[in-house]
């Protein structure tokens, strides 16, 4: 288990460079949407999922499969891109598309914090949909953990940061200890302040609003649900499974 001063909590994909992740554990946080998106995918049978940070790269990786063989999946400032299969929102990431198929995954954010946190000695796809697993892996290695809000655009997200203070707290059981790091402290006390009325407070955060009228109904109480699946998706060789599998 690690120390309470080896946690920290990084704001934005921009907050950090490669190689400060080098020999940490990471878990990469974007509640809204693509972590979320991605727990669901790989709980509902996705094979594996290719995290990508623009355009560009997967195109160049579906040059390279069969047309048969992946989805193109993902977002541009929350809008599904054309002649993309799936867009970003988890509801779309049933059983009956995902299972046995390999996901080529593309968002503004959070496929960008994955790609860069290549460097960690574990990364963990992390939302309150697999909190506790997230939980218990943090609790298995003594190395320090770095919960990496995606934020937007270099900026900070309250729903990011609300998920790494629940983390926190869960972890500490609710009493932060003395000596912490500074994002820490920030995280924990952000998600004391709002943890009794969760969904809400997101639902009014700058991201939600920013989404309001571009994705499906019923994306921001899906992505608050807590331990809705019992996966835990990590990045290894650049490539997204269940660890469990
Ligand atoms: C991102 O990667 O920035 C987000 O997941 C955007 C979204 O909500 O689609």
């Amino acid at each position: 288990m690690p120390e309470s001063n080896y946690i920290d909590v990084y704001f934005s994909v921009q907050a950090f460079n490669e190689e400060d992740l080098r020999g940490k554990s990471a878990v990469i946080i974007d509640v809204l949407r693509a972590t979320s998106t991605i727990i669901t995918a790989v709980s509902n049978g996705a094979k594996k999922i290719i995290p990508v940070a623009d355009m560009e790269g997967a195109s160049r990786i579906a040059r390279t499969m069969d047309a048969n063989d992946f989805l193109l999946c993902g977002e541009k400032d929350g809008i599904t891109i054309e002649g993309y299969h799936l867009g970003n929102s988890p509801q779309e990431y049933n059983p009956e598309t995902v299972v046995d198929k390999t996901l080529i995954f593309n968002t503004t954010n959070g496929t960008k914090a994955i790609k860069k946190a290549n460097l960690a000695n574990r990364i963990y796809i992390g939302a309150f949909l697999n909190q506790q697993r997230i939980l218990n892996a943090m609790k298995e290695h003594d190395d320090e953990v770095v919960l990496i809000c995606s934020g937007w655009r270099g900026r900070f997200s309250l729903e990011d940061t609300l998920f790494a203070g629940s983390l926190l707290y869960h972890f500490f059981g609710g009493e932060l200890p003395y000596k912490t790091k500074d994002g820490a402290k920030i995280a924990f006390s952000l998600f004391e302040r709002y943890k009794e009325d969760l969904e809400e407070t997101i639902a009014k955060s700058d991201h939600a609003y920013r989404l309001q009228n571009l994705v499906p109904k019923g994306d921001i109480a899906f992505c608050c649900e807590i331990d809705k699946f019992d996966v835990l998706p990590g990045m290894r060789d650049g490539l997204i499974t269940n660890l469990d599998g």
